[in-house]
């Protein structure tokens, strides 16, 4: 069912302009996504309501839009060239490289579908007198795959915390692991493999290897002072950025949820030594209420705690949306303490400090982080924008209830039939409209296809010009959700749209 689901929302992406695979026409590009005539607009909303909201609406948060390209002692610095890798395995007669703690992981999820396959013939049986919790409790098959999970569990985790390579390769050999493709069990060592791409900058430049950031993030970081001095900006103050970031990510799976070029929005917040547990706290309770103005359900969305943290870090949280294949990160939040400041410091030799004049002292500042993807939260609101609804008698349709904010078009103008003077009246609606909202314009198909195909971009309301308009000059405006009809004034048109699709009403919310 899930599968199913999620299925749809890949081909609904595909076939109504969001998402196109890179390069289709050459067969694809593993793992790396183009976006359509629609899918370009609702990115660059999610994009436009990151910003205002971080941005517009605090004002000691400034932006930047740092270079992809950085010096290569920029990722020395950040540990991204020693510590940035994958435990690769490859099998020797598919000569197909997998992630060895995925192939571990997919074994596991095999166990976990049998627990659901027992769970689901105890409802079949016990309909209505069926415990669920006592059930899961008790069954000696359920605790027979649980205890397997939490066995293979712990020793993979124990593998990789301490980096050992050997024993995450015996995992995959005592639990008999095939390769899909070839069956084999024929398998190499586990090899760490980097995740950064990287290229060549002319040699008279003097560094010849240079990386494809694989985090925004360290742009924030190497511009701090530049920001913090040329901005006059008194701590605490945050730096945001949205753009790329490529990784190589030798897995191709799950649509956007990772991809090898991909978009994060970033904010470091820069905070006194000591601080930096209230403003983690802060930013989390803030980050969760953008999610949550966005309509999505409160169950759907889920915090789950690092309990294992990296060393730079002293609390780490993601924030998880639950997918059609389970719960997944969307973002996380970080305490990074002052630990890559301190590295640049260290590996440029420039001080990285800030004079409080409240504490007469310098110091380097702690970080707080707050890093979402934004192809990620794309597939959120995809996700759950997208529903099948039945209408009575045999009939269904296809809605995609994106927050009107963030949909493609805000709104179009469909002349009920192509003669009679209709089209241009629309049009003068049009061209006034699109002045301030992305508007629609289309003149072909009956009037009930044409709602159709605006449900399923997710346009939130429709304007329809008919004869009476000619002489009443006035519209029926056709609400997505609800279906209502409204038979209103042309010069009122304005002020609805306003109240239903402005992206103010979004950020009003935050503000609760
Ligand atoms: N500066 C911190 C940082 O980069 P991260 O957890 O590695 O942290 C942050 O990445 C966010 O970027 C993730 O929560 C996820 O939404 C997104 N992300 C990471 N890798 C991705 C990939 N390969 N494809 C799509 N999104 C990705």
């Amino acid at each position: 069912m899930s599968e199913e689901r999620f299925k749809n929302v890949i081909s609904h992406a595909k076939e109504y302009g969001f998402v196109f695979q890179s390069s289709e026409i050459y067969d694809g590009l593993a793992a790396v996504y183009d976006y359509g005539q629609t899918g370009v607009m609702l990115k660059k909303n999610i994009r436009e309501y990151w910003w205002q909201s971080m941005v517009q609406l605090h004002e000691n948060i400034v932006g930047i839009d740092a270079a992809i390209f950085m010096h290569p002692k920029t990722w020395k610095a950040s540990g991204h060239v020693d510590g940035f890798n994958d435990p690769m395995i490859d099998n020797k007669d598919s000569k197909k490289r997998y992630r060895a703690d995925v192939l571990i992981e997919e074994y596991i999820e095999k166990y976990v579908q049998k627990i659901e396959k027992e769970v689901a013939k105890g409802i079949k049986r016990f309909g209505d007198d069926f415990d669920e919790e006592q059930f899961r409790k008790t069954n000696p098959n359920v605790l027979r795959s649980q205890n397997k999970i939490d066995e293979v569990n712990d020793r993979m985790k124990t593998a990789l915390e301490a980096g050992d390579l050997d024993g995450l390769k015996q995992l995959i050999l005592d639990l008999e692991i095939a390769c899909p493709i070839s069956g084999s069990k024929n398998w190499t060592d586990v090899r760490q493999f980097n995740l950064m791409y990287s290229t060549q900058m002319s040699a008279t430049d003097g560094e010849s290897q240079i990386y494809l950031r694989p985090e925004t993030a360290q742009g924030i970081f190497v511009n701090y002072l530049n920001v913090q001095k040329t901005g006059r900006m008194k701590l605490p103050f945050g730096i945001a950025q949205t753009g790329k970031a490529f990784r190589n990510e030798i897995i191709a799976r799950q649509f956007i949820m990772r991809m090898k070029e991909f978009e994060q929005m970033e904010m470091q917040f820069f905070v006194q030594p000591g601080t930096e547990k209230d403003w983690f706290a802060y930013w989390k309770d803030q980050r969760i209420k953008w999610h949550q103005s966005l309509g999505v359900a409160p169950e759907n969305y889920r915090f789950h705690d690092h309990v294992k943290l990296a060393h730079y870090a002293n609390a780490a949280v993601d924030i998880e949306y639950n997918f059609p294949f389970g719960f997944k990160e969307v973002e996380g939040i970080h305490s990074r303490t002052d630990f890559d400041l301190k590295q640049h410091q260290e590996f440029s030799g420039k001080k990285l400090q800030y004079f409080d004049p409240e504490r007469n002292e310098s110091y380097v500042p702690y970080v707080v982080e707050t890093s979402i993807g934004l192809d990620r939260m794309f597939l959120v609101l995809l996700t759950d924008a997208l529903k099948e609804e039945d209408l009575g008698e045999g009939q269904t349709r296809t809605v995609l209830q994106l927050p009107p904010a963030l949909a493609p078009y805000q709104c179009a103008i469909l002349p009920l039939v192509k003669k009679d003077g209709l089209p241009e009246m629309a049009d003068t609606i049009f061209k006034k409209l699109r002045l301030k909202y992305n508007c629609f314009y289309e003149e072909k198909d009956s009037i009930g296809k044409r709602y159709r195909r605006q449900d399923a971009i997710g346009t939130p309301v429709c304007i329809t010009v008919d004869h009476e308009s000619l002489e009443n000059n006035d519209v029926t405006l056709r609400f997505r959700d609800s279906m209502e009809q409204r038979r209103v004034k042309i010069d009122e048109i304005s002020a609805i749209l306003e109240k239903e699709v402005s992206m103010s009403h979004l950020l009003e919310k935050l503000l609760d």
